[in-house]
């Protein structure tokens, strides 16, 4: 049931009550240049999203609030950067070519096509036809129960390389792989000390049967990956330690709330093909509790496959002699749009100031696209607009994302600034230009302070 704008295509309704949330983010987001349909001049093109001016600030605060977090603050984590396009061979070895499949189904009335294992909840995606078909679940768009069978269809996206049409390649379906294929080219040059992570943020791929609820389930998305390699032996332990840093960050970082977090530890049924112990981080969306990231233990299974595929040795060679095996695997990793959409989903709040409905994103200092606003009072009094910019510049060379508004009255400019989540306006008026003071304005309870510019 289509519960917002068609075009916005939020397909799926968990809970009516939280939608009206889900609708008002996905307006703001679009009303204000966070986040656009992508090729929206061209009617749009379904799974795929544009940041605009504001999204991609927020977007890249939290990708370098991760990494800071993971890679920068830490001794034992080194960041690569891999080629999006791989030899064919890579998703061969991983298992890809063979099992990257999501089970499609087709109503036989209205022919809709529809992710078997999406359409209901408590449907695995391992199910049979026979099934599917004993479950009678009408179909979302018509309402028949008249279904084709189950085909697995592979998500990954093809291209071809060079001049010859059959030369096939794919667009990777995960980041994972950049990693893994680095993993020599990284002990033979860094020589680091087991444990040790290699991260990467990238883009990523996929074929989605229908991709739904904003950002949430696109065709195109970015992701935040770690590859943790450590001694089988203590596997557990480092599954641990990276779960609780996952929570750690998604708290005391991105600022959602621990109640809104869940974790789910995945049945064997319903592992991926190289998992031998997966926990879903689940966060409380407005569209329902859904899978905000992953971590995954994936034993060697991967440097094994590269071992087999390439005939290269990925033993590591424990420093001292002696001890030599293939590293095992402990993987988190993160969608950067639903990490983004929890983010927003969080920080969306409406008050009313005066009688009057204010909208506004309780956004940190750290992740907010502005961390000021400065205005000068009035726009036709060159006196105090010359001293606004004077200030603006100032804070723009010492915090970089600083905005300028003298749109409207000031009331409006602070409602706006509200809506997009900057912390702190700040108004040159006269007073300034005897006392070199300005008026502060906070977002979350909008008072005012007056503050020297020196102490800005
Ligand atoms: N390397 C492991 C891996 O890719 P995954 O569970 O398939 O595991 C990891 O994906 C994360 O990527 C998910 O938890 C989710 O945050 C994000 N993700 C996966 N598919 C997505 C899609 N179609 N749209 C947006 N984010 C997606």
């Amino acid at each position: 049931m289509p519960c917002i704008t068609d075009e916005y295509k939020i397909e799926k309704c968990y809970n009516l009550d939280t939608m009206a949330k889900m609708e008002d983010i996905v307006s703001l987001c679009k009303r204000r240049g966070f986040i656009w349909q992508g090729s929206d001049v061209y009617g749009g093109m379904a799974g795929t999203w544009d940041f605009g001016p504001l999204g991609v600030n927020l977007k890249k605060k939290i990708m370098d609030a991760w990494w800071q977090y993971w890679v920068e603050e830490r001794e034992d984590m080194y960041g690569v950067d891999a080629a999006i396009i791989m030899n064919p061979q890579v998703w061969r070895a991983s298992g890809h070519t063979e099992t990257f499949n999501d089970p499609l189904v087709e109503c036989k009335e209205c022919h809709n096509r529809f992710r078997a294992d999406k359409i209901a909840d408590g449907i695995s995606e391992h199910v049979t036809t026979e099934e599917f078909h004993a479950l009678n679940i009408k179909c979302p768009n018509c309402g028949k129960t008249n279904w084709s069978e189950i085909k697995q269809f592979n998500g990954m996206f093809k291209t071809s390389v060079g001049t010859d049409p059959d030369n096939i390649a794919y667009l990777r379906p995960e980041t994972a792989q950049g990693i893994f294929t680095n993993y020599k080219n990284v002990v033979d040059t860094i020589y680091p000390d087991l444990p040790f992570g290699i991260a990467q943020q990238g883009k990523a791929f996929r074929n989605e049967i229908s991709p739904r609820d904003f950002i949430f389930r696109s065709r195109e998305f970015s992701q935040m990956e770690i590859e943790y390699f450590v001694d089988p032996e203590s596997w557990e332990e480092h599954f641990e330690k990276l779960l609780a840093g996952c929570h750690d960050f998604l708290e005391n970082r991105m600022g959602l709330k621990k109640e809104n977090i869940h974790e789910l530890d995945v049945p064997a049924e319903d592992r991926a093909h190289y998992s031998k112990r997966t926990i879903d981080i689940e966060f409380d969306y407005p569209i329902g509790r859904e899978e905000l990231m992953g971590i995954a233990y994936r034993t060697d299974f991967d440097l094994g496959n590269i071992q087999r595929e390439s005939g290269k040795n990925m033993e590591y060679i424990v420093k001292g002699g002696g001890k030599r095996f293939v590293p095992h695997v402990i993987e988190p990793s993160m969608g950067v749009e639903r990490l983004v959409m929890a983010v927003l989903c969080t920080a969306y709040a409406e008050d009313e100031i005066n009688g009057e409905k204010r909208i506004l994103l309780k956004l940190s200092e750290e992740l907010a696209p502005y961390r000021f606003c400065v205005s000068p009072l009035l726009k036709n009094k060159p006196e105090l607009v010359k001293k606004a910019q004077e200030v603006y510049a100032t804070l723009r060379k010492k915090y970089g994302n600083v905005t300028w508004d003298d749109s409207g009255n000031i009331g409006k400019r602070y409602r706006k600034q509200d809506e997009i989540g900057t912390p702190k306006c700040i108004v040159i008026d006269f007073d300034t230009l005897e006392d070199d003071t300005v008026t502060v304005r906070d977002r979350d309870t909008t008072k005012q302070e007056r503050v020297k510019i020196s102490e800005l």
